[in-house]
């Protein structure tokens, strides 16, 4: 069931110093790894023009004053929804995929794809800019859900997510003709459990993954960032983000190859893209797909 708790420390765990460098883990990545597990949030689409949840100031939990809430959270909560929709359908009109396109951290996800790095995408993101991007369904975890499928929140029939979108963009509610219950686009709620996919993958990724890259993510909605804490503890893994986050940076974590780029992703992604040296390619594909130049 999709909740946020807070993290647990790992405290009968061995304190070690982390020797493993981005230049180690970068040359790895070139030459080495086969199955690459990455883990996305909010922050990987912030420089698409969309706004993450948790940031001071710009974040979406921050500017949710005039619906009310008892709290932020309580927009995407399964029983403040079914006592009051109104908030999310409004927020809905905004979250439509449609209005974006994905940049250059989407693009460095698809590359690892094309050299056949890439075992799992799995993303909290309900933009659908990975889809966009060009990751295969095979490999991406829509873990918090989708906009592209709709059902009732009570039976659970599946309703045609065109008509869903309809009516919440003429401001009316589609009600379930089976049990009367609402319907919503299958954006998994607190409250509500994850796909059984997220479960399923993870189980089989975990035994395989050489290297986790963690980008654009707070890492505090279980059990998504638990992901994060079941791979064994030498497994490298990579943060990519402007804050240190989950057990990454704690003195008392137990894994003995992490790298962290603090830093905006799209710089991060960059001085990772040049470390591997696939800068070149990266910046090509990019420039390609969204028609924009990007600086060297
Ligand atoms: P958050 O808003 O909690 O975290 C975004 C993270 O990305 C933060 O650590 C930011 O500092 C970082 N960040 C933002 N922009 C960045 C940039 N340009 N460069 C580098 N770092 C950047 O978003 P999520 O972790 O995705 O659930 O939130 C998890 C879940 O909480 C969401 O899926 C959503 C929300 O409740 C549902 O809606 C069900
Ligand atoms: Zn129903």
């Amino acid at each position: 069931m999709l909740k946020k708790i807070p993290f647990l420390l790992l405290l009968q765990a061995r304190c070690f110093s982390t020797k493993f460098t981005l230049k180690e883990l970068a040359g790895q990545l070139r030459d080495n790894y086969k199955n690459v597990v990455v883990m996305v949030g909010a922050g990987l689409s912030t420089p698409s023009g969309i706004p993450d949840f948790r940031s001071p100031d710009s974040g979406v939990y921050n500017n949710l004053q005039k619906y009310n809430l008892p709290r932020p959270e309580a927009m995407f909560d399964i029983h403040y929804f079914q006592k009051n929709p109104l908030p999310f359908f409004d927020l809905a009109r905004e979250l439509y995929p449609g209005r974006y396109k994905p940049n250059l951290a989407h693009y460095f996800i698809y590359l690892l794809q094309q050299k056949g790095k890439l075992l799992r995408l799995y993303t909290q993101n309900i933009d659908g800019l990975e889809r966009l991007a060009g990751i295969k369904e095979d490999i991406l975890v829509e873990a918090h859900g989708t906009f592209s499928t709709a059902s009732c929140i009570k039976c659970k029939k599946k309703y045609d997510p065109d008509e869903v979108k309809r009516d919440i963009f003429n401001n009316s509610i589609t009600i379930c003709d089976h049990c009367q219950g609402i319907v919503k686009p299958d954006i998994v709620f607190f409250g509500e459990e994850l796909p059984k996919r997220f479960d399923d993958c993870a189980d089989s990724d975990t035994k395989k993954t050489d290297l986790l890259i963690v980008m654009g993510t707070s890492l505090e909605v279980y059990p998504f960032a638990w992901l994060a804490d079941v791979l064994p503890f030498n497994t490298p893994r990579l943060l990519l983000n402007r804050e240190e986050v989950g057990s990454f940076g704690i003195s008392i974590s137990p894994y003995t190859a992490d790298v962290v780029i603090k830093n905006d992703i799209i710089d991060g992604v960059k001085l990772l893209a040049k470390e591997v040296g696939w800068w070149d390619e990266l910046k090509l594909l990019t420039d390609e797909k969204t028609n924009i130049n990007v600086p060297d």
